[in-house]
C-alpha cells in the first residue's frame, strides 16, 4: 500500500452532548486547553505523513474552514504588538505542504455517508478517517502513523481498536478477532452486550483502500436508519484483510462530557502553569 497522503475528517454531526454550546460552536472546535479538537486530528494526521485534510462538514461548520485560514488582522495586530510567540502559533496550526479540502454533506445520513461525501477527493488511493471525538494521546507515534506504518507493510486496511466493558459495545463497531489474531473475521455496528461477538471496539481511527466507495455505494442503510462505514468494512473483509489495530496510546472520548473532562485533566497534569490544579484536585 502507498504512503498514507489524505485523510477524512467527518466533522458534519450535530453535537447534541454538548448543547447549547454546539448550538454556535462546532463540538470539533470545542477547546482542551487553548487547543480545539480538530487541531489534534489534524496533528495526528500530519504525524502520518499525510499532506491533504479533507473536512467533510456541513454548512453550520464553517468555523472550522475560518480556523485553519489565515487570519491578516489578527496577525497583523500581533505582529504590531511585538507577540511573537502567539503570532507563531496562530501562523503554525498546519505546516506549509498541507492543503484543505473541504467537502460538504448536505444530509446527515450517517458515517459511512460523510466518508462516501470524500469520494471524489480521494480518487483511487488508500486514506486515513480520523473522528476527531476521540482524542488519542501518546508520547510515540501517532495512532493514525502506526495503522499507515501496518498498512503499508500488509497492504490492507487498518481499525484502531480497543478493549471496551461489555456494557458498552452499543456504543461502537465491534469486531471478531477469532482467538490471538488481529485479522478481522467479521464486524457489527453498535450491537446489543448479550449479542457483541467480543469486547473489541473500533475507535475513531480507520486505514481504507478505495474499494470502500464502491461498499458504500452499495449498501442499504443500516443500525439507527444510516449508511454504516461498519457495514461497509464488513463487505470488505470478504475482499482482502483488514487488521484490528491494539493502538498505543490512551483514548479520551471526548464526544462526551467526562472524556472531555478527562482529556482536559490529562494535558492540564503536563503543563507546568496548571499541574497544580489537577494535584489539588487530587489533594481534595
Ligand atoms: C462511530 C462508528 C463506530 C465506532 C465509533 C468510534 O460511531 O460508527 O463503529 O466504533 O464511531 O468512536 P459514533 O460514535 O459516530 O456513533
Amino acid at each position: 500500500m502507498a504512503r498514507l497522503r489524505k485523510v477524512v475528517f467527518p466533522v458534519a454531526g450535530l453535537g447534541t452532548r454538548f448543547l447549547p454550546a454546539t448550538k454556535v460552536v462546532a463540538k470539533e472546535m470545542l477547546p482542551v486547553l487553548d487547543r480545539p479538537l480538530i487541531q489534534y486530528a489534524v496533528d495526528e494526521a500530519v504525524d502520518a505523513g499525510a499532506d491533504t485534510m479533507v473536512f467533510v462538514t456541513n454548512r453550520y461548520k464553517h468555523a472550522i474552514a475560518d480556523y485553519f485560514d489565515s487570519a491578516y488582522e489578527l496577525e497583523e495586530t500581533l505582529e504590531r504588538a511585538g507577540k511573537h510567540e502567539l503570532l507563531a502559533t496562530v501562523q503554525g496550526l498546519l505546516p506549509p505542504h498541507v492543503r484543505c479540502v473541504y467537502v460538504t454533506q448536505e444530509q446527515a445520513l450517517g458515517l459511512g455517508h460523510a466518508v462516501l461525501c470524500a469520494k471524489p477527493v480521494i480518487g483511487d488511493e488508500p486514506f486515513g478517517v480520523v473522528l476527531p471525538d476521540d482524542l488519542i494521546v501518546n508520547d510515540g507515534p501517532g495512532a493514525l502513523r502506526q495503522m499507515a506504518e501496518r498498512a503499508a507493510h500488509g497492504g490492507t486496511g487498518v481499525l484502531a481498536v480497543e478493549e471496551v466493558p461489555r456494557a458498552d459495545t452499543g456504543k461502537y463497531g465491534i469486531v471478531d478477532v477469532g482467538t490471538g489474531g488481529d485479522r478481522i473475521r467479521h464486524m457489527v455496528e453498535k450491537p446489543k452486550p448479550e449479542e457483541a461477538p467480543s469486547t473489541l471496539a473500533v475507535v475513531g481511527r480507520y486505514v481504507l483502500p478505495a474499494r470502500i466507495f464502491d461498499l458504500l455505494e452499495a449498501i442499504t442503510p443500516g443500525a439507527g436508519g444510516e449508511i454504516q462505514l461498519t457495514d461497509a468494512i464488513a463487505q470488505l473483509l470478504r475482499e482482502m484483510p483488514v487488521l484490528a489495530h491494539r493502538f498505543a496510546g490512551q483514548r479520551f472520548d471526548c464526544g462526551n462530557k467526562a472524556g472531555m473532562v478527562r482529556a482536559t485533566l490529562h494535558f492540564a497534569a503536563a503543563d507546568p502553569e496548571l499541574r497544580h490544579l489537577v494535584a489539588g484536585l487530587q489533594g481534595g
